[in-house]
C-alpha cells in the first residue's frame, strides 16, 4: 500500500447539489498529480486527527487534477462538516496518493448503479468504460433531482444516452426488473449506503447472480463501528509478547493499542477500507466491519480493529 503524501490546493468548490459540494485538487507545485484508474479513492487529510476517503469522480487519464464530491452527513463525525464548513477555494490539503479497492475488470458488459454520493466512484467507471467503447449503463438512484449531484455533468457526457436517473419521489428503480433482463455475464457494480448496498446484494442473490461478477464499496456514512447495547469488555493479546489489553465498552480494539503505543496502521476508522486488517490466531471476532465479505468474515482468521470486537473472552492477534 501506498503511504505517499501529497500537498494539494482547492482550485475550484461547487455546489453539485442540496448538501454536496465539489472539491478539484491541484498539486500546489503544478506538478501532475499519480495516475489513477476509475474506483479509485484518496485519503484526505481533513483536520488534525480526521482522514476520510474520497473517490476520484474525474476522468482517470486527467493527471492536472483530483475531483471529489463531499456529502455533508447529518450524523458526520467530523470529517464532511469540517470540509463543507472549513474547506474552500485555496485552502490546502494533504493527501495521500490514490488507492483503488473497487476496480473495473474485463467483463462483456457492466451495469453500474449508484446510490446518492456513491456515485462518484461510478463517474470514474463510466468515463472510462465510455473512452472504450465497451458496453455499459448506468442508473442513478437519489431521493430527488435537487439532492442529485452531477446532473448536469452526466447530461452533458458522451454517456449520457446511458444514464437512467432515479428517484424516490418519482420512477424509483425497479432493480429486479432490471436484472431479469440483463445477460447473465453483465458485471455490476454498486456504491451508496449501506441500505442500497443490501437492496441490491439480495435482489442479485434472488436471481442467482454470481458473486464474482458483483463489485461493490460502500459509502462511508453508514460505516460501522458505533458502540451496540450488549457490548461486552474483552481482552486483546499479542501473539508477538503476549501482552494483553483490555478493551472496554466505548472503546476499540485500535484505540486501546495505540494509546499501548502498539502501532497498526489504519485509515477510515470506520471499517470501511481494510487498512487495519489484522490477523486473528485465536478466538471469535465480532465483525462489524463493511469491508471483508460474508465469506472473509466467516474464516474468523482476521478483523478490523478500528470497529469490530469480540465474541470470545480474548482475542490472540497476529501483533
Ligand atoms: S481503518 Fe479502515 S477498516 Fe479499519
Amino acid at each position: 500500500m501506498s503511504t505517499e503524501l501529497l500537498e494539494v490546493r482547492v482550485e475550484r468548490r461547487a455546489n453539485e447539489a442540496e448538501d454536496i459540494c465539489s472539491y478539484e485538487l491541484v498539486s500546489v507545485d503544478g506538478a501532475q498529480l499519480p495516475a489513477f484508474t476509475a474506483g479509485a479513492h484518496i485519503d484526505v487529510h481533513v483536520a488534525p486527527g480526521i482522514v476520510r476517503q474520497y473517490s476520484l469522480c474525474n476522468p482517470p487519464h486527467e493527471r492536472h487534477r483530483y475531483v471529489i464530491g463531499v456529502l455533508r452527513d447529518p450524523s458526520s463525525r467530523g470529517g464532511s462538516r469540517a470540509m463543507h464548513d472549513q474547506i474552500q477555494a485555496g485552502a490546502k490539503l494533504t493527501i495521500s496518493a490514490p488507492r483503488n479497492h473497487f476496480p473495473l475488470v474485463d467483463a462483456p458488459r457492466s451495469l453500474l448503479l449508484a446510490g446518492g454520493i456513491g456515485v462518484t466512484p461510478l463517474l470514474a467507471m463510466a468515463e472510462t468504460l465510455s473512452a472504450q467503447g465497451a458496453p455499459f449503463e448506468m442508473h442513478y438512484c437519489t431521493r430527488s433531482p435537487e439532492r442529485t449531484a452531477f446532473r448536469d455533468r452526466i447530461l452533458n457526457a458522451p454517456y449520457a444516452a446511458q444514464v437512467r436517473f432515479h428517484h424516490d419521489s418519482a420512477r424509483p428503480l425497479d432493480l429486479p426488473a432490471l436484472l431479469a433482463g440483463l445477460e447473465r455475464g453483465t458485471h455490476i457494480y454498486f456504491c451508496g449506503p449501506a441500505g442500497f448496498i443490501s437492496y441490491v446484494k439480495a435482489s442479485a442473490a434472488a436471481l442467482g447472480w454470481p458473486e464474482n461478477q458483483l463489485h461493490l464499496e460502500y459509502f462511508g456514512a453508514d460505516a460501522a463501528g458505533a458502540p451496540v447495547e450488549g457490548d461486552q469488555p474483552f481482552d486483546v493479546k499479542l501473539a508477538s509478547n503476549g501482552a494483553c489489553y483490555t478493551v472496554p465498552v466505548g472503546r476499540t480494539v485500535l484505540q486501546v493499542l495505540s494509546d499501548a503505543g502498539v502501532f497498526v496502521p489504519a485509515s477510515c476508522e470506520q471499517g470501511v477500507c481494510g487498512t487495519c486488517l489484522t490477523r486473528v490466531l485465536d478466538g471469535v471476532p465480532d465483525h462489524r466491519d463493511l469491508y471483508l465479505t460474508e465469506e472473509e468474515q466467516a474464516a474468523n482468521d482476521q478483523f478490523t480493529p478500528c470497529c469490530s470486537r469480540s465474541r470470545s473472552a480474548t482475542l490472540l492477534l497476529d501483533l
